[in-house]
C-alpha cells in the first residue's frame, strides 16, 4: 500500500513536469536555433551508485553565421547532483580517434523553462555553416538512486529507483536519439515505457526517436535492484605536511556512512557469516584505497586504536591498500577512522622554472569507486615559506591558515582547499606553489643546538656556582 502510495506521488510530480514542460516546448524564445542535434546517444551507468551519462552528439550548423558555443540542458534536480560535467571533441577516425577535451561552464539563460539548467561548451574553432562536430560529454550524478522501499532487513536485496526522460533535455531540434541504461544485474522490478522500449538482460533501451523540438521532456522511472556499495564519505580531511627533510605526511580522517536502505531489524553476525551470498547482500566490508607508489609508515586506525585488517600491495605503478572496518556496514550505519602514510618527497616536490617550489599531488578521494560530501585538503607548507598559490583544474573554496608544530617560530602556512560533491572524476592532479628560502631549513636544527647549548652553560654554571648559604 505504502509503495503504491509512493509511486503514485512520483508518477504525479512526473506529470506536473511534463505539463509544464510541454507549455514551453512550443514556445521558440532562444536564438539557439541555429544549430541542430543529427544524432545522439546517451548511455546512463547505473551499476554503481554514482551515475555517469555518457552523451555523444552530432552538432550540425544550420544557422547563417558559425557557431562557437554549445548549449547542455539539464532539470534543476540533476544540476543540484551534478558533480562534474567534461566534454571533449572528437579528431580523426576509428583507430586514430583523439580525445580534444574543451571547456564546460554552467551558465544562465534568460527565460529558462521550468528552471532548466544550462552548461556551455566552448569549442576550440567555431563551427562554420553547414558543418558539423561531434562531441562527447560526460556527467556525474551523486545521491542519484533513491533506495525503494527505504527499509531493508539483513536477508533482503536493495532496490532503488533512476528518474530521468527518454527523451534528452536539449535546447535544441534532435532529428535522431537514442538512450540505453545499464543496470547492475538483470533484476529489474519496473521500467517505464516511451514507445519504443526494450530491455535485454541488463540493458534497457529507449528510443529511438526521430525529430523532437526543443525542450521535448519524458520523465521515466526504473526500478531495480542494487547492491554495490554506496560508500559516502560524509566529510574527508586530507592533510598533507611537507618536510624537506624527505617526506611527504599524509592524514586521512574518514566519516564513512554507508548511504543505501537503511537496515532494520537486528544484525545477526551468525547469519552473515554462514550465508554471505543471500546475506546482507546490499553490506560492505572491505574497501579499497590506491595510493601511490613508494608509500611507506601505512597506519588504519580508529578512536579505539589500531585495525589490524589491512592488506597493503605495492607495485612500481601503484600501492593498494585493502581496509575492513571492525563490522560489516548495513544501510544507516556509520564508522569512523584514520589512514595515515608517507611518500618519498622527490616523486611530488618539484622546482618549477621560475624558481619556485610546487608539490603536485592528486585531488580526490583514494578509496575506489567512493563519494565525497565534503573534502578539505590541507597543505602544510614547510615554515618560512611565502606566497602560496594552488592550481586546481576545478573550482574549489580557497583559503589560508596558519598552524604551530613544536619548534615553529613563525608557524606554518597551510594552504586548505574545499569542495563538495567529490567523485573519483576529480582524481586529477593539483599543484600548490610557493616560495621558500632554505635558509629555513636551519632555523629548527640551530634552535635545537642552541637549546642543548644553553642546558649544557647552565650545567656547567650550577656545577661551579657554589649555591651553598653557610659561609
Ligand atoms: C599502530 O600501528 C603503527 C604502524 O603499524 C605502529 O607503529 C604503532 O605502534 C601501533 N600502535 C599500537 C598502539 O599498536
Ligand atoms: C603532475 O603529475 C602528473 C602525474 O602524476 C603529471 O601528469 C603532470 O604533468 C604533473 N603536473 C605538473 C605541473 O608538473
Amino acid at each position: 500500500m505504502e509503495a503504491l502510495r509512493g509511486l503514485g506521488a512520483i508518477l504525479l510530480s512526473s506529470l506536473v513536469f511534463v505539463a509544464h514542460f510541454s507549455l514551453f516546448a512550443s514556445s521558440s524564445f532562444l536564438s539557439s536555433q541555429d544549430l541542430q542535434i543529427v544524432n545522439a546517444e546517451r548511455r546512463i551507468d547505473l551499476t554503481s551508485h554514482i551515475v555517469r551519462v555518457y552523451l555523444t552528439l552530432k552538432v550540425k550548423n544550420i544557422g547563417t553565421s558559425p557557431a562557437s558555443e554549445i548549449l547542455l540542458a539539464f532539470p534543476p534536480v540533476q544540476v543540484e547532483h551534478m558533480a562534474i560535467v567534461k566534454a571533449a571533441v572528437t579528431a580523426g577516425k576509428k583507430k586514430m580517434k583523439s580525445y580534444l577535451p574543451l571547456d564546460v561552464k554552467p551558465t544562465e539563460m534568460p527565460e529558462a523553462p521550468n528552471g532548466t539548467k544550462y552548461f556551455l561548451i566552448s569549442l576550440l574553432n567555431p563551427l562554420s555553416v553547414g558543418e558539423s562536430v561531434t562531441l562527447e560529454v560526460l556527467y556525474v550524478l551523486t545521491h542519484s538512486l533513491e533506495p525503494f522501499p527505504l527499509e531493508i532487513s539483513q536477508s533482503e536485496s536493495q532496490l532503488v529507483y533512476y528518474h530521468d526522460s527518454a527523451i534528452i533535455l536539449s535546447p535544441y531540434h534532435i532529428k535522431k536519439q537514442i538512450t540505453f541504461i545499464k543496470t547492475p544485474t538483470a533484476k529489474v522490478e519496473s521500467f517505464s515505457r516511451v514507445e519504443p522500449t526494450d530491455r535485454a538482460g541488463t540493458e534497457i533501451k529507449y528510443g529511438p526517436y526521430e525529430d523532437r523540438p526543443p525542450y521535448s521532456f519524458s520523465p521515466v522511472i526504473v526500478h531495480f535492484e542494487n547492491n554495490n556499495p554506496f560508500a559516502v564519505v560524509e566529510e574527508l580531511v586530507r592533510e598533507v605536511e611537507i618536510s624537506h627533510w624527505g617526506s611527504l605526511l599524509i592524514t586521512e580522517q574518514y566519516k564513512l556512512v554507508h548511504a543505501g536502505a537503511r537496515h532494520k531489524g537486528i544484525f545477526s553476525r551468525i547469519e552473515y557469516q554462514s550465508r554471505p551470498s543471500s546475506n546482507g547482500a546490499s553490506s560492505f566490508k572491505g574497501l579499497l584505497a590506491i595510493l601511490p607508489p613508494r608509500v611507506h609508515s601505512v597506519y588504519y586506525r580508529d578512536e579505539i586504536g589500531n585495525i589490524s585488517s589491512s592488506h597493503l600491495r605495492t607495485d612500481y605503478r601503484k600501492s593498494e591498500l585493502e581496509i575492513e572496518p571492525r563490522y560489516p556496514l548495513f544501510g544507516g550505519w556509520k564508522a569512523t577512522f584514520v589512514i595515515g602514510y608517507g611518500l618519498p618527497l622527490q616523486d611530488f616536490l618539484f622546482e618549477s622554472s621560475d624558481g619556485r617550489r610546487y608539490l603536485n599531488l592528486s585531488f580526490g578521494c583514494p578509496l575506489v569507486e567512493t563519494l565525497v560530501d565534503k573534502m578539505t585538503i590541507k597543505v602544510v607548507l614547510p615554515e618560512g615559506s611565502k606566497g602560496p598559490s594552488a592550481v586546481v583544474a576545478f573550482p574549489v573554496e580557497q583559503h589560508l591558515q596558519t598552524s604551530y608544530s613544536y619548534l615553529d617560530v613563525v608557524g606554518r602556512t597551510v594552504v586548505v582547499l574545499e569542495k563538495k560533491n567529490v567523485v573519483p572524476e576529480h582524481n586529477a592532479p593539483f599543484q600548490v606553489y610557493y616560495h621558500f628560502n632554505p635558509i629555513f631549513m636551519l632555523a629548527e636544527p640551530l634552535i635545537l643546538a642552541s637549546v642543548f647549548f644553553f642546558f649544557f652553560v647552565a650545567c656547567v654554571a650550577y656545577l661551579h656556582v657554589d649555591l651553598s648559604i653557610q659561609k
